[in-house]
């Protein structure tokens, strides 16, 4: 049952980049289009402030992030398309799970137990800094998964074992209550493009080597002419493989254009000249985005109405079933 349930959140921090684009938002938008299963995309607003306490930033990237998505073709009609925070019945159903889930699986959470390494590391207290917040992020997240008995989850790497905590927090339920939540699993692409940033390293907003996605012409040129190369002169051949300007490019080109390039490398293209082409190949595959994302980002109250009515439809699903879970856990109204 709901195997081809399908569901993603994205947090609602900093501006989308092309590494976001290629390995969250292009697959998405194209699965929004399937007929053949459903799809739930939504921001997760509350999980943004868990890493972000500044309310404007909160504010901004959530419109942002909308606009972005809805500006590259998100088929708001088919997926349904929602804010979290919209969504009471999460953080309601985010209690039912806590007191089902074991203190002691949160403990082994990666992003909590690196954070009190860090504190370790530095003499101070092991606690020092976190939040509850960071402590319970992944109930939070089993929330978000199980309240759609969504079957799917496609993630990064680094999110695979929440939705693996996620699987467990059902599981205790289930045994506990009956079988009422759909045991959800993680679903990593490995064929996605992980990009590198204007560094080298994985393009990533925490390392500030990003290329934001609707930068205007010119700033996408000037970012693309930022990516690190080596100092090999034109004419001499250059390896495809260890250049994020390649990387960059496979990501954007069919297959033709990619060997294409790859010859162009072996024979010495001037690094200049590549990133040139591919200021081309990149611009020519966003610049029809790049315009309706302006409008939507000059139109706040038109992405809000698309927002509402994503809400109405997974309210639609979320409603009755909290009714029914609040029964299950003995919640009901008396006599
Ligand atoms: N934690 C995810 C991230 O940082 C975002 C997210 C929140 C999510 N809730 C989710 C992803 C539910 C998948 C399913 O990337």
């Amino acid at each position: 049952m709901n195997q081809d349930r399908i569901l993603t959140g994205i947090t609602t921090t900093g501006t989308p980049h092309l590494g976001n684009y290629v390995g969250a938002i292009r697959p998405a938008v194209a699965a929004s289009k399937r007929t053949d299963i459903q799809s739930f995309y939504f921001l997760a607003d509350y999980h943004a402030l868990i890493k972000c306490h500044d309310p404007q930033e909160i504010h901004r990237s959530t419109l942002e992030i909308a606009a972005s998505w809805i500006a590259l073709g998100l088929d708001t009609d088919n997926a349904i398309f929602y804010r979290q925070s919209d969504i009471p019945e999460i953080p309601e159903l985010t209690w039912l799970l806590s007191c089902m889930t074991a203190k002691g699986l949160m403990n082994r959470a990666h992003a909590y137990k690196a954070a009190v390494q860090d504190n370790e590391a530095a003499g101070e207290d092991a606690d020092f800094g976190l939040t509850m917040g960071l402590f319970s992020y992944p109930v939070l997240m089993a929330a978000d998964i199980l309240m759609f008995n969504a079957g799917q989850i496609p993630v990064g790497r680094d999110q695979v074992q929440h939705v693996e905590m996620a699987r467990d927090i059902a599981q205790r339920f289930n045994h506990h209550y009956g079988e009422h939540f759909v045991l959800p699993e993680a679903v990593v692409d490995d064929h996605v493009a992980v990009l590198q940033g204007l560094d080298g390293r994985k393009m990533s907003k925490s390392y500030g080597n990003t290329i934001p996605l609707f930068l205007g012409e010119r700033q996408l040129q000037k970012h693309i002419n930022k990516i690190r190369t080596n100092l090999l002169e034109p004419g001499q051949p250059k390896d495809p493989d260890s250049s994020a300007v390649f990387q960059i490019w496979r990501a954007f080109a069919n297959n033709e254009q990619t060997e294409a390039m790859r010859a162009e490398f072996a024979n010495g293209i001037a690094w200049g000249e590549a990133k040139k082409r591919l200021f081309e190949l990149v611009n020519a595959e966003l610049a029809p985005a790049r315009q309706r994302y302006e409008e939507l980002m000059s139109s706040p109250q038109y992405v809000e109405t698309v927002l509402q009515a994503g809400a109405l439809r997974a309210r639609q699903h979320s409603q009755p079933f909290i009714e029914k879970l609040r029964r299950v856990v003995g919640i009901s109204p008396l006599g």
